[in-house]
């Protein structure tokens, strides 16, 4: 079992570089089984979950080649299967994105309903509600979303109003809408970067999809796609973690590999902590030498303040002067870290959707447990800055999203390692027989 050993309150100095976008490639990587050709896809982040949908790929027929550390070819020509295995798909929560792609393709799909990092109800009704709206016959039974269009024909456009902003939903419908007979038009849809990025890759390689990045999208269905190249979008949250990372430790890091105006709504709320933000073309210096300073801050939709960046800030929070407040606005369930904060000194409440935080002089090093994967980045940022020693166990869930994150902060001054130590359980566990 590996943990990581993190000896905090070393202040982070030097240069780091952000990788492509989790949330845009395990989306972008099930689009490839809508090209006929050769899709070259770069700028991919070596994750865990990149390696489970590159596997679910493989395991549906798709020749799938590793070009170089960031850069795969993906050739969908000769699909054979259309039923993704359940040990894949339920581990990760993109495998929802193969319902759309695999649709759109061939007509029919057998999904397991996804896992991925449990932060309450996770429901795929307005998935449903758009596939539905195109003409498919959707089913939900033993744990698989079966989806179909009768007698074999294509999905037909449509129109949906989501009643609730989904990423996940607007990206499966524009999946789904891209190889239909005519147009799909998705009302109240997300805008996050990864959104953009997915119509993006679809477009270049020849969907017709206007308004990505807009609450309108509307997709004109195309009779096929062909093979080409795209790189994904550098990494909004992972840089945002180490944005939080170095307000949380101080010191002064040039965080390379940027898209600014995606890291916009971070960077204010940053700076209102009372850390200093510079943009310099596609990279950020964030410095933080004085003390941090309390605030507020609620969690929505792009281009609001992201719900994955919420653990991140809060330990930031931890160390700052005066009370804040954290009202989570996607999430039902996204508090589990701040227990975990508590064994660290932070004086944290929860109360329904609020977290209150009441500042401390200094945290002291503890065991944590992560217990999902941005969760798990903000214990390392509260190690980080913590006195002492701390140990976070789980690590599985923040490899899911973070490349080589041991790497990247031991190279801008982290004290921070990996260990491999006996499971505990498996000690404990009776002799078989
Ligand atoms: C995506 O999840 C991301 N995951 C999440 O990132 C992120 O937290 C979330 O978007 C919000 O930004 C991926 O991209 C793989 P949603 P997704 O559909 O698509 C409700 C991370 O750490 N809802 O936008 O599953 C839902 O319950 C992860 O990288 C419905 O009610 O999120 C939630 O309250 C974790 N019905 C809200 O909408 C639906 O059919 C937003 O969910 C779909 C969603």
């Amino acid at each position: 079992m590996t943990k990581y050993l993190i000896h905090g309150g070393r202040p982070l100095h030097g240069t780091i570089h952000i990788s492509g976008a989790k949330n845009a490639a395990v989306a972008i990587i099930p689009a490839a089984l809508l090209v006929d050709g050769v899709c070259r896809i770069e700028n991919v982040p070596q994750i865990s979950d990149v390696t489970l949908i590159l596997q679910i790929l493989r395991e549906l027929g798709a020749d799938v080649r590793l070009v170089n550390r960031t850069t795969v070819e993906v050739d969908c020509s000769h699909i054979r299967n259309r039923q993704v295995p359940y040990e894949l798909a339920r581990k990760i929560r993109a495998s929802y994105y193969l319902v759309g792609a695999l649709l759109s393709r061939f007509g029919w799909a057998e999904v397991p309903l996804p896992g991925g990092c449990d932060l309450g109800g996770r429901p795929v009704d307005q998935h449903i509600k758009g596939f539905v709206s195109m003409g498919a016959d959707v089913e939900v039974r033993n744990g698989l979303i079966d989806a179909r269009v009768p007698n074999g024909a294509r999905l037909s456009g449509g129109q949906v109003y989501l009643d609730i902003v989904s990423v996940g939903a607007t990206m499966n419908i524009m999946l789904a809408a891209t190889l239909a007979n005519g147009m799909t038009i998705i009302e109240n849809a997300a805008k996050e970067p990864h959104i953009v990025d997915l119509a993006n890759f679809l477009n270049s390689m020849g969907a017709d999809i206007r308004g990505a990045g807009t609450d309108v999208i509307k997709i004109h269905g195309v009779a096929r796609l062909r093979g080409g190249s795209y790189s994904i979008i550098p990494d909004q949250i992972e840089a945002g973690t180490y944005m939080a990372a170095v307000a949380a430790a101080g010191g002064d890091v040039l965080i390379r590999n940027v898209i600014p105006k995606h890291l916009e709504c971070i960077t204010a709320k940053l700076v209102e902590m009372g850390a200093e933000v510079e943009e310099e073309g596609d990279s950020l210096i964030v410095r933080r030498h004085g003390p941090l300073q309390r605030t507020n801050i609620k969690t929505m939709f792009y281009p609001g303040f992201p719900t994955d960046m919420h653990p991140q800030i809060a330990a930031v929070l931890c160390l700052a002067r005066g009370t804040s407040v954290i009202t989570e606005g996607v999430w039902d369930n996204r508090y589990r870290y701040t227990e975990e904060f508590r064994r660290l000194g932070a004086r944290i409440q929860v109360d329904g959707k609020i977290a209150i935080i009441e500042g401390v002089e200094k945290l002291t090093g503890a065991p944590m447990e992560a217990c999902d994967l941005r969760a798990g980045a903000a214990m390392i940022i509260a190690g980080l800055a913590a006195q002492g020693t701390s140990e976070i166990s789980n690590v599985k869930h923040i490899e899911r999203g973070y490349e080589d994150i041991i790497g990247k902060l031991s190279g801008i001054g982290a004290d921070i390692r990996a260990v491999e130590v006996p499971d505990p359980e498996q000690k404990a566990a009776p002799a078989a027989g």
